[in-house]
C-alpha cells in the first residue's frame, strides 16, 4: 500500500546512516509520507489517543513503583502515603488510576469504530486479532493493577476471579482448587499472590506495547479501512499522514487529554469505589463485590448463569467470540453505513453492553421496575451471543445493502453524480 520509499536523506550523516540502520527511512515511510485514505473522521483518531494513554500509564505507571511497597501489610500504607508525603504522588496516583478507565473508554470506542465500519473484514483480520489480544492483555493488567492498593475491592476483587478456576472441580474434582492454590501461592489470596500480580502488572503494559507494534504493522500492510468501507483506488483518495492526520489525531489526543486531567483534578474518584479506602479484610466480605466500570457487562454475563462453572464459560466465550468476528460477518459490504439492518442491530448491541453493565453494577438479587436484573442480564447476555453468531452470519445473506460510491474521492470532488 505504501509503495516505494520517497525518503530522500538530507545531509552526509543521514545518507551514511541511511545505508546502515534506515531507521529515518522507516519513520518517514510510516508516519509522515503514509498514503492515509482521505475520509478518515474523528473515530479514526482513536488508536492514536490509545497510544498516547499507553504511554500516559507506563510512564505514570513507573514513577508510583518506585514508591509502591508489594507487602500484604503495607500496600495500603505505601499508597496512602504517595497521596499524602510524596511530592505531586497524588497526581500520579490519580493520572494512573483514571488513565485505567480513560484507557478503556478509548478502546471501546476503538473496538465499536471497527465494529461499525467492518474494519475487522479482509485483509485485516490479522490487525482485528491483534486487537482482540490487546484487549485480553489490558483487562488483565487492569485487573492485576486493581490489586495492588490492597483495599476491600482489591482483595476481594482477586478473590472472586481467582476462585473461577475452582469452578473446574466440578468437571475434573480436586484440579480447580489445586490451580486456585496454585495462582494463590498459599490457601487463600495473600502477600504471595500480591507480589506476583505487582510483577506482572509492571511486565505486562511492555507486552501490550509490543503488540502495538505488530498491530501497527498489521495496519500498514492493508492500510487503512475508512468509513466508507470501500477500498483506495489511486492517489486521488489518500493525503499523506503527515501533516493531515498528525495534526487532526493531535487536536484529538489534546481535547481528550483535557477531558481526562478534567477528571483527575475535578472528580478524581468518580471511577473508583468507595470501599477501596478500606484496607483489605479477609474476614470481612463487603455486601456487594462488583468489578471497576469497564468489566461490569462481563460480571453481569458471569452473575446471569446460576451454575458456576458454565457462567465462566459463558463469560469467556463472550471475550473467545471477538476473535471470530471476521468469519462470522458473511456480508460482502464492510461499512454499516450502507448496511440498513446491520445499522440497527449494532446500535441494539451497543445499547445491551450499557443495559449488561447497568445490571453488573447492581446486587445480584435488584429489581427495577418491576423486573428481576438477573433476568434482564439473562435477555442481555443471549443478545449479545445472538448479535455475533446469528445476526452477523444471517444478516449478510438477507440484507441488501445501499450502492456503493465508486471511489472515497468521488463524492467529494464530482458531488453531482
Ligand atoms: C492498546 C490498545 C490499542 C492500541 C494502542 C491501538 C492502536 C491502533 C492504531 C494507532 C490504529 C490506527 C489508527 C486508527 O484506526 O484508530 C489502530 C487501528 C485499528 N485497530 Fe487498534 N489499537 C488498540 C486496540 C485495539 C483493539 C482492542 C481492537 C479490536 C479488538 C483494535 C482494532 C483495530 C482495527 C480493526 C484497526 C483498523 C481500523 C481501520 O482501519 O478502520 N485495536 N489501532
Amino acid at each position: 500500500m505504501s509503495g516505494p520509499s520517497t525518503y530522500v536523506p538530507k545531509s552526509g550523516f543521514a545518507r551514511w546512516m541511511d545505508s546502515r540502520l534506515p531507521l529515518a527511512r522507516f519513520a518517514h515511510d510510516t508516519m509522515l509520507s503514509f498514503p492515509t485514505p482521505r475520509n478518515l473522521n474523528i473515530w479514526y483518531a482513536f488508536g492514536a489517543i490509545l497510544t498516547t494513554m499507553l504511554l500516559v500509564q507506563i510512564v505514570t505507571g513507573i514513577v508510583l513503583a518506585m514508591h509502591y511497597v508489594a507487602n500484604a501489610d503495607m500496600a495500603f500504607d505505601s499508597v496512602d502515603r504517595m497521596m499524602r508525603d510524596i511530592n505531586y504522588g497524588w497526581l500520579i496516583r490519580f493520572m494512573h488510576a483514571n488513565g485505567a478507565s480513560f484507557f478503556f473508554i478509548a478502546v471501546y470506542i476503538h473496538m465499536f469504530r471497527g465494529l461499525y465500519y467492518g474494519s475487522y473484514k479482509a485483509p485485516r483480520e490479522v490487525l482485528w486479532i491483534l486487537g482482540v489480544i490487546l484487549y485480553l492483555l489490558m483487562v488483565a493488567t487492569a485487573f492485576f493493577g486493581y490489586v495492588l492498593p490492597w483495599g476491600q475491592m482489591s482483595f476481594w476483587g482477586a478473590t472472586v476471579i481467582t476462585n473461577f478456576f475452582s469452578a473446574l472441580d466440578q468437571v475434573t474434582p480436586h484440579w480447580g482448587s489445586a490451580i486456585a492454590t496454585w495462582l494463590w501461592g498459599g490457601y487463600a489470596v495473600g502477600d504471595p499472590t500480591l507480589n506476583r500480580f505487582f510483577s506482572l502488572h509492571y511486565l505486562l503494559p511492555f507486552v501490550i506495547a509490543g503488540v502495538v507494534g505488530l498491530h501497527i504493522w498489521a495496519l500498514h500492510v492493508p492500510g487503512n479501512n475508512n468509513p466508507l468501507g470501500i477500498e483506495v483506488q489511486g492517489p486521488q483518495d489518500t493525503v499523506p499522514f503527515h501533516p493531515y492526520y498528525t495534526v487532526k489525531d493531535g487536536f484529538y489526543v489534546a481535547l481528550f487529554l483535557l477531558i481526562y486531567l478534567g477528571f483527575v483534578f475535578y472528580a478524581p474518584d468518580f471511577f473508583g469505589n468507595p470501599d477501596n479506602y478500606t484496607p483489605a479484610n479477609p474476614v470481612v466480605t463487603p455486601p456487594d463485590i462488583v468489578p471497576e466500570w469497564y468489566l461490569l457487562p462481563y460480571y453481569a454475563m458471569l452473575r446471569s448463569v446460576p451454575q458456576k462453572l458454565i457462567g465462566v464459560l459463558v463469560m469467556a466465550g463472550s471475550l473467545v467470540t471477538l476473535a471470530f468476528i471476521p468469519w462470522l460477518d458473511t456480508s460482502k459490504v464492510r461499512s454499516s453505513r450502507f448496511r440498513p439492518m446491520m445499522k440497527q442491530f449494532f446500535w441494539i448491541f451497543v445499547l445491551d453492553c450499557i443495559v449488561l453493565g447497568y445490571c453488573g453494577a447492581q446486587s445480584v438479587d435488584a429489581v427495577r421496575f418491576g423486573v428481576p436484573l438477573v433476568w434482564a442480564a439473562r435477555v442481555g447476555t443471549l443478545y449479545y451471543f445472538g448479535f455475533f453468531w446469528v445476526v452477523m452470519p444471517l444478516l449478510g445473506l438477507i440484507e441488501t445493502p445501499k450502492p456503493l460510491p465508486a471511489s472515497i474521492s468521488q463524492p467529494v470532488l464530482s458531488p453531482a453524480e
